[in-house]
């Protein structure tokens, strides 16, 4: 029986004298026996603003008219079922007892000054495993020894080209702009769409689907 266990680092902006303003997304998804589980939270300057329970995201902050977060909400929610329903197949071919756990951070902050740092990291069992590079839009390997599934899962992740430019520009750029919005330094507190919030959850959301489908194949041996 294989077990994986995969945990998500640290927060990467640190701990800075200058406080940065920080927008960071968790996302578990735990896949045991064939089904799937996910849960996870979002926080925004430290106020939590979207919370992730199985396949229902809620925002916690009004930060989108119901009726833009209700089409949002249905658009994650499919993802998720659609996300399910793979794992489903994958497993009625080859059956596998093994629970896999995924924890991923992402997120950007904004310090004092104006410089941004945009994150992405997925650590496996507490070990720092893979991080987006968000200049190059490319994941890259942290896994401390040569290990089959690192390698098939940083491929798999890389075969979706479209998904890693968007994550690059939601990291780099939606994710930057929300933050100026609401930083007093930068003075734009105005009511904003935030929509962009959920696209990054989605966009988050598919780039762990790549991962864990990648992951649960080469666990079941087809990497
Ligand atoms: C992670 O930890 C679990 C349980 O301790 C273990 O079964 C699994 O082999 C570990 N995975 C890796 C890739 O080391
Ligand atoms: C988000 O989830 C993590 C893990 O469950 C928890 O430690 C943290 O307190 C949560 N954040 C908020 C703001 O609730
Ligand atoms: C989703 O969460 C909201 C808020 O907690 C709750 O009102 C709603 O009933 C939940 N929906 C489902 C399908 O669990
Ligand atoms: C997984 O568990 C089920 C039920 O306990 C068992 O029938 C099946 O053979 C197991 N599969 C593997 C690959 O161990
Ligand atoms: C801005 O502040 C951060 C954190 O204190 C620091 O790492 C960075 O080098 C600073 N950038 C500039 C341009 O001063
Ligand atoms: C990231 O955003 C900055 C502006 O904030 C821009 O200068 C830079 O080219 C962007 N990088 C990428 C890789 O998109």
């Amino acid at each position: 029986m294989l077990r994986l266990l995969l945990l998500c680092g640290a927060l990467s902006c640190g701990a800075s004298s200058d406080a940065p303003l920080t927008f960071t997304m968790l996302q578990w998804t735990q896949v045991s026996d064939g089904s799937s589980v996910f849960w996870g939270n979002a926080t925004l300057g430290g106020r939590l603003s979207h919370l992730l329970d199985n396949r229902n995201v809620t925002q916690v902050l009004p930060l989108e008219p119901p009726a833009a977060w209700a089409r949002q909400r249905d658009t994650v929610s499919s993802y998720l079922s659609y996300f399910s329903a793979i794992v489903q197949v994958f497993s009625k071919e080859r059956p596998l007892n093994y629970t896999q756990l995924l924890l991923c951070r992402l997120g950007c902050c904004l310090f004092p000054n104006g410089t941004t740092r945009s994150f992405y990291e997925v650590s496996l069992n507490g070990t720092a495993f893979l991080t987006f590079h968000v200049p190059s839009a490319t994941w890259e390997l942290r896994w401390p020894r040569r290990d089959p599934v690192a390698t098939y899962a940083r491929r798999e992740l890389m075969k979706y080209t479209e998904t890693t430019h968007n994550l690059q520009h939601f990291l780099n750029t939606t994710c930057v702009d929300i933050l100026r919005a609401q930083s007093p330094q930068t003075g734009k507190q105005r009511g904003r769409s935030h929509a962009p919030l959920v696209l990054g959850l989605i966009l988050g959301v598919s780039a762990v689907v790549g991962m864990a489908v990648g992951i649960f194949l080469c666990t079941g041996g087809s990497c």
